[in-house]
């Protein structure tokens, strides 16, 4: 077993293959957090915790006249209010006599094999060759009656511990919840660094690092979606840990609604880290008897920096995530009409663009926004998702009925989610968006967001897509979301419940995926929300890829996709080569590094191939081989930053290596070029030590502890933003 319970020191012990978490039933029954990092033997550690009589630190009335034992310094797994605990809770609640204490004490917990049931909400799986033992230790307060089970599963082999809270009211009266923390860590004082990534619309997951200095630092998200401006992920590490060296701690949430990852330095200079669904706006009601369940956290730890973290979430991603058969499958090369024709076209021109893409080897056409109801923009026709039979004369039975005909596949854009003011939908159904009493509503793109925490609207969306899915062929769908919610209050709830409608809105939306795209297996779903807007673990449960963000500027998503890598592996990306001018920031690049780039994740094409002139074509059909011979290493590969585009200014290089370590791709791009420039060389990673590899482009054979340690030269006559990819062979394992 990975988990053990040492009944004489009361200690819980969580081991994976590298790392040992430990936590301890102090005498008053308090869950103490005693440890967190790399593997260490089975050795007792109540040395420790600790204690001694601190000024201003309240000693629970259970300690007498102990002054030394105090929740105010002492290390928690779950910490609660208003018993001596002042830094970031893991818990609030409002009692009914208006008390605003959880005061947990260890009542009972339970060890077994496999990883805990999670109701109603997405999580990672056990797959058949991991080991999984999973543990809940159940907090009891005696006053209230109520209960919080804290769960923890631990993947032995993957080196990830996931973790979440069920609460339960077993007592006698209504109480309300005002925030539950799904994973609370402590460390001890130290230097700390926060890596997080932030940004905006068409500029996505920005890698951000701040020193934990005193006080709090909080990154969340209150959008009602996890949001482009924070993703929900952070990273603690060690001061100046970087891809190769230092103790790197990540929190990943499988969520996709308003959530908070927080981190306070206290007086002591110890850290709490919080991470879970954000207690802004959020409340829930609970009757006796209800009970509340948090959201997944997906905790990993890496001894050896950076890269070894982001393979810990690759693997366990895109091994245990996603429900979709195509999880596992080669993902077609896409065409796709956004920036092709936007929302001018008709069946000619679609499938002239059809036409051409067939000639490019792209395998699947798809047709995004503008097809259905009145939508020549973006301002009406959300909701009727009724074919525009002025544009489309045949139908999308028709289209698709052509696509196919070409030999290629077909797939279509939704967004479910969303209603315009202007659509029968809203006519028929003006109660149906979220919208508060006598309040004017809000609007974002002119749209309205269709409250998802009702039943009745969820079942109207599973017929309403489920009927376009069997209407015609469609072997994807590309499910969008734009704009960011507010107004949130929902027309079936009591006062009382309104705090609930955010997360309701975002089970409502994992219902109706439950509904309908893991009842369609056969269809591939992309994930959108004006780009990458839901970059997000719970999204990847059921789609398997998202679009990655609107800027399609080769140059930007060097960063971008940078930022998306440190959680997010390359096989959930999607990336297309599009026109320049970029559509976005009106730069030019090379179309051979457009297609570098866009091979640092799922190819595809956002353009009007008709257009394009035959050097053109003939870079895109090279680049659609080159993807598809190379596909196992991108997709299923290891990955290593070599260079980055924030610390590096003149070059931006990664590597996808083989897990047999025989076939690498290196792939650089120039981001700046000075006259008479120095040679530069990029070390490279991941390959074995003593085998020899051949190098495209470089004559002779080096060994794996050569082109690690002395690199490979970034070829000098490649000007601003022109790119290579170098494919190296190893030829001899054994190194003779
Ligand atoms: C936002 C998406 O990110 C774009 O790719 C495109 O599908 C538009 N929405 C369509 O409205």
């Amino acid at each position: 077993m990975s988990i053990k319970y040492n009944a004489d020191s009361k200690t819980f012990i969580l081991e994976t293959r590298d790392s040992s978490y430990l936590m301890k039933v102090s005498q008053y029954g308090n869950l103490l957090h005693l440890y967190y990092g790399s593997r260490i033997p089975d050795e007792d550690l109540d040395y420790l915790i600790k204690v001694q009589d601190r000024g201003f630190s309240p000693n629970p009335n259970e300690a007498g006249n102990d002054r030394t034992f105090s929740l105010d310094y002492l290390a928690q797994e779950f910490s609660s209010d208003g018993k001596g605990d002042y830094r970031i809770p893991s818990i609030e609640v409002l009692n009914c006599d208006g008390s605003q204490i959880f005061s947990g004490k260890v009542e009972s917990h339970r060890i077994y094999r496999g990883k805990y049931p999670l109701k109603g909400m997405p999580s990672v799986q056990a797959g058949p060759d991991d080991s999984v033992d999973s543990l809940e230790v159940r907090l009891k307060d005696k006053v209230s009656g109520a209960a919080a089970v804290l769960c923890y599963s631990v993947f032995e082999e993957k080196n990830v511990i996931t973790r979440t809270v069920r609460f339960i009211n077993c007592g006698q009266k209504a109480m309300k919840l005002l925030k539950l923390m799904s994973a609370t860590v402590d460390y001890k004082a130290s230097e700390y660094e926060m890596i997080h990534f932030s940004g905006r619309h068409v500029m996505e997951r920005e890698f951000v690092r701040v020193p934990m200095q005193s006080g709090i630092h909080s990154i969340g998200s209150s959008r009602g979606t996890s949001s482009h401006q924070y993703n929900p992920f952070a990273i603690l590490c060690e001061k100046g840990a970087n891809e190769d060296w230092g103790r790197c701690y990540g929190y990943s949430l499988v969520y996709s609604g308003n959530f908070l990852i927080e981190a306070e330095r206290d007086q002591f200079r110890q850290l709490r880290i919080n991470v879970g669904v954000n207690p802004k706006g959020f409340s829930w009601f609970l009757e006796p008897g209800e009970e509340f369940q948090a959201p997944e956290a997906v905790m990993a730890y890496s001894g050896n920096g950076l890269t070894e973290l982001s393979k810990r979430y690759h693997d366990i991603y895109r091994e245990n995530l996603c429900r979709s058969p195509y999880a596992k499958k080669p993902r077609p090369v896409v065409i796709n009409s956004w920036e092709a024709a936007y929302f001018d076209f008709d069946d000619e021109k679609l499938l002239e663009i059809a036409r051409e893409a067939v000639d490019m080897g792209v395998d699947l056409f798809v047709l995004d926004d503008g097809w259905f109801g009145k939508r020549d923009d973006d301002n009406s026709g959300l909701g009727d998702w009724k074919v525009n039979r002025r544009k489309l004369r045949t139908g999308i039975s028709g289209l698709s009925e052509a696509v196919h005909a070409m030999g290629l596949d077909f797939g279509i854009w939704i967004e479910p989610e969303m209603v315009s003011e202007d659509s029968d939908l809203y006519r028929a159904h003006p109660d149906w968006c979220l919208k508060a009493p006598e309040r004017p509503m809000t609007r974002g793109r002119n749209q309205l967001v269709l409250d998802l925490s009702r039943r009745d609207v969820c079942d109207y969306l599973i017929e309403a897509i489920n009927g376009i899915l069997t209407e015609a062929r469609i072997e994807y769908v590309k499910w969008d979301m734009n704009r960011s919610i507010s107004d949130v209050w929902s027309g079936l709830l009591p006062a009382e419940r309104q705090g609930e409608t955010a997360h309701r809105y975002v089970l409502g939306l994992y219902y109706v995926m439950d509904e309908v795209i893991l009842k369609h297996p056969d269809v591939l779903f992309c994930g959108c929300s004006g780009g990458g807007g839901r970059y997000d673990p719970g999204m990847l449960y059921y789609q398997p890829e998202i679009w990655c963000s609107d800027n399609t500027d080769a140059k930007a998503r060097l960063k971008i996709q940078y930022g998306t890598s440190f959680v997010y592996p390359v096989n959930t990306l999607e990336s297309h080569v599009s026109v320049c001018p970029n559509h976005q920031t009106g730069r030019t690049v090379p179309i051979g590094t457009r297609g570098i780039v866009a091979m640092n994740g799922i190819l595809g094409y956002e353009l009007d191939p008709t257009l394009l002139d035959n050097k053109e074509k003939k870079a895109c059909r090279e680049q659609i081989r080159f993807y598809k011979e190379h596909y196992e290493i991108i997709a299923y590969g290891d990955y290593y930053r070599l260079e980055s585009p924030y610390e590096n200014l003149y070059v931006t290089a990664w590597q996808h290596v083989s897990r047999d370590r025989k076939h690498s791709l290196v792939s650089m791009v120039i981001t700046d070029r000075e006259g008479n420039d120095a040679q530069r060389y990029v070390k490279l990673k991941g390959l074995d030590a003593k085998a020899y590899y051949q190098i495209e482009g470089l004559e002779g054979r080096y060994s794996g502890a050569v082109l690690m340690n002395a690199g490979i030269p970034v070829p000098n006559d490649l000007n601003e933003y022109e790119g290579t990819v170098v494919c190296l062979d190893m030829i001899n394992p054994c190194g003779q």
